[in-house]
């Protein structure tokens, strides 16, 4: 395993765990694709490039050969204007106007490990044993323009993760146009495309399709990752499934506006694209300056979506979040939002938490509404001063009634958010995103503070640092709840203007790096409007993440289940909120709420004090039952079993890693006359292995309950129903 140079062949042979990645130096420099797929022993062009004199694919002038063209080259990072017609990933202005670059490869480096990218999140080692990683330059002569492509591979793991750097090396400016992180150019288009599509509420739906000539895309143009396309896409071999097949993941590590395709072309070949949004973007590159793209996580897996998401779960809860958090099981909480909303008291709070404490809660969280005169949502975004009149004790003081209740502490904010009625706004009224002679438009009657703009970053993190040193806080809630508009900064001259949105992301990850190093003992929990910016560019400061408003348990399904394609089961906050649901208005029961939740990192957010006794004793049950499996849902290794996506029946499981113990659910959601007998077929155990069914005392072989199955009692019957398996090797 490791990177392998073929001196004679200028090739490149990227090995993983059971992944290998080839790449080649091609004729005149060209960076050509060669594979990527199940791991090889050793790359010896037994399906070799084949070239023929293609109608209307044009020769570059170097290659003095009418068989040779770039639009029939796969390739690395691709430019466009010397005959390759495809979508390019990269595009730069050149001082002249034109926007012609022909990129060759100049060098190349090898070594152990991966470096940080400067400002941005991305994947890490604790060991440069752990990865290599190969370092390509490339250049245009016409210009000096360089960029350096990074392939890291880690040798444990199915995963390449790519890079790249545009330098400007010319004497005069340039403006980059498009600058993509990835392109892979697979040979034939026989693949579904898989994205994870939604919308406020209803995040991270899996949607798959046929691939078809032209392109197919996902983006988002909101400056936020945003709930209605997540930043990831896969394509799947015809007939791949959950548990097999062959699978190839993107995921962009990056919480702005984003560009992830595929396209057909006219040969059948696939070209996967992967990027900041080009759209509404420029880059002004000064001579000697360098624009860094954020990283892309590829991963290849021939067992299926499942082997996909679990290459992707193990490295983004131990290589990407980090913190002392990183690998502590998470407190289980209450939250006030959907309990009280705006309307709460000292007083009210402290029951709410008694009630926790008394059902084995172990932390309390103050929602929105404690700043400013905020007694809605109208008002005070930015004004991050405790209201004395709702709080008279301060946060300090409330934080310390809960405290001595035996909870933690924790508090909403919104950092990056200003209402047009508060302090700030009158005082700085250009420090929010805007553009001259547009009005401002609003969102939830809030503007977007200018991130891109180092005095309001440097603002709002002493303002928000102020009011977590004021209180033994131990667990922070960053919110976002807007769309951006009229993107575009008082502190930018016109020809930068272009770069604010993602001037504002930089800006966004440095408060977050300067926070969240400043309060390493807060947990902090991201946030955006529920599941707006669940990406892994957040999931690098903050390790969880609330997942989605929407907490009905039979939206949850959807929503969990797709969200778990990419991100580890201990990012995804889930809580069993009050009946009938807040969001959908639907009746579930106190266990499938609980089951639900449990399938998540749990937490609970209703009025706690207004629960039967009946309720209470169940809560309490979960809680404790919870407690009990938390090692295995927050650090197992997650198995989908039955889709929501494909009946009426879901179905998924956790194992621990050395498979001596599980935990396994499944919910109905409407009931059924006369229906079949259902079962289960369980995944990850050892099939050597002998376990059993805590609740019912059975006991049955790892190999039969993966082939056999367990039976859905017949019983079962009801809408909204959940059942949960506690399996242990004997
Ligand atoms: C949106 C969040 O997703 C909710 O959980 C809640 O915190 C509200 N904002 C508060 O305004």
């Amino acid at each position: 395993m490791g990177i392998f140079f073929n001196e004679e062949q200028k090739t490149f042979h990227l090995q993983g765990k059971d992944t290998s990645y080839v790449l080649q130096v091609y004729g005149d420099g060209y960076l050509a694709h060669l594979y990527w797929g199940k791991r090889l022993r050793q790359y010896r062009h037994s399906n070799t490039l084949q070239f023929v004199d293609r109608a209307f694919s044009g020769n570059p002038f170097s290659a003095k050969d009418r068989t040779f063209s770039l639009d029939t080259l796969p390739q690395e990072y691709p430019g466009y204007g010397n005959t390759d017609f495809r979508a390019p990933a990269y595009e730069l202005q050149h001082k002249n106007g034109t926007t012609v670059t022909d990129l060759r490869y100049e060098k190349h480096e090898i070594f152990d490990g991966k470096p940080r990218l400067e400002g941005l999140p991305a994947v890490y080692t604790e060991d440069n044993q752990e990865a290599a990683t190969l370092e390509i330059t490339l250049k245009d002569q016409a210009s000096g323009v360089k960029v350096i492509l990074l392939y890291t591979v880690f040798h444990d793991r199915n995963v390449i993760a790519r890079s790249a750097r545009i330098i400007n090396g010319g004497i005069d400016q340039i403006s980059v146009l498009r600058a993509l992180s990835a392109n892979v150019d697979f040979r034939d288009d026989e693949f579904d495309f898989l994205q994870l599509s939604g919308a406020w509420g209803r995040e991270r739906y899996m949607e798959r399709n046929s691939l078809r000539p032209g392109i197919q895309s996902i983006e988002s143009r909101r400056g936020a990752s945003s709930h209605q396309q997540n930043p990831f896409m896969a394509l799947l071999r015809k007939g791949a499934g959950e548990e097999s097949g062959e699978v190839f993941g993107f995921s962009f590590v990056y919480s702005g506006s984003f560009l992830a395709q595929a396209e057909v072309d006219q040969f059948h070949n696939t070209r996967v694209s992967l990027g900041i949004n080009p759209f509404d973007f420029s880059w002004v590159l000064e001579s000697g300056e360098s624009f860094q793209c954020p990283e892309a996580i590829m991963v290849h897996s021939h067992e299926g979506l499942g082997g996909m998401s679990r290459t992707y779960h193990d490295l983004y809860r131990s290589r990407l979040a980090r913190g002392q958090y990183r690998d502590k099981e998470r407190p289980i909480l209450v939250n006030n939002w959907e309990a009280t909303y705006f309307d709460f008291t000292p007083e009210k709070i402290e029951e709410i938490a008694k009630a926790g404490q008394e059902l084995g809660i172990e932390l309390f969280v103050l929602d929105d509404g404690w700043f400013g005169k905020r007694n809605d949502d109208k008002t005070s975004l930015g004004d991050w001063f405790v209201n004395k009149e709702k709080l008279p004790g301060g946060l300090d003081g409330l934080a310390e009634r809960v405290n001595r209740l035996g909870l933690q502490f924790g508090l909403w904010v919104e950092p990056e958010m200003v209402s047009e009625d508060s302090e700030l706004y009158r005082k700085h009224p250009d420090w929010c995103l805007h553009v001259p002679n547009h009005d401002r438009s609003t969102s939830r009657d809030q503007l977007v503070l200018d991130f891109s703009r180092e005095d309001v970053c440097k603002a709002i993190t002493e303002a928000i640092a102020g009011a977590l040193a004021s209180a033994p806080i131990q667990y922070v809630k960053w919110d976002m709840n807007r769309s951006m508009t009229e993107i575009g900064s008082a502190a930018l001259p016109p020809e930068r203007q272009r770069e604010t949105a993602h001037r504002y992301m930089l800006g966004l990850y440095s408060v977050m790096e300067t926070l969240t190093s400043e309060f390493p003992d807060i947990l902090f929990e991201s946030c955006s409007g529920g599941g707006g910016r669940f990406d892994p560019g957040i999931l690098y400061y903050m390790p969880q993440t609330w997942t989605s408003d929407n907490t009905d348990a039979v939206s949850r399904l959807k929503i969990q289940y797709g969200t778990s394609l990419v991100y580890p089961v201990i990012a995804i906050g889930a809580h069993v909120s009050a009946v009938p649901n807040h969001q959908v208005d639907r009746i579930t029961s106190m266990g499938t709420r609980g089951a639900a939740a449990m399938s998540g990192n749990l937490g609970y957010e209703l009025d706690l004090t207004e629960l039967t006794e009946q309720e209470k004793e169940k809560v309490k049950e979960q809680i404790a039952f919870y407690k009990g499996i938390r090692t295995i849902v927050q650090f197992g290794d997650f198995y989908r079993l039955k889709s929501p996506f494909e009946g009426n029946e879901t179905a998924w499981m956790f194992v621990k890693q050395d498979k001596s113990e599980a935990v396994a659910f499944f919910f109905r959601v409407l009931a059924e006359p006369n229906a079949p007998f259902g079962r289960v077929k369980l995944h990850g155990l050892d099939e050597d292995k002998t376990y059993q069914i805590a609740e019912t005392g059975q006991v049955y072989g790892g190999d039969e309950l993966a082939h056999s199955g367990l039976s859905i009692p017949a019983s079962l019957n009801g809408d909204f129903q959940s059942l949960v398996w506690r399996i242990k090797e004997q």
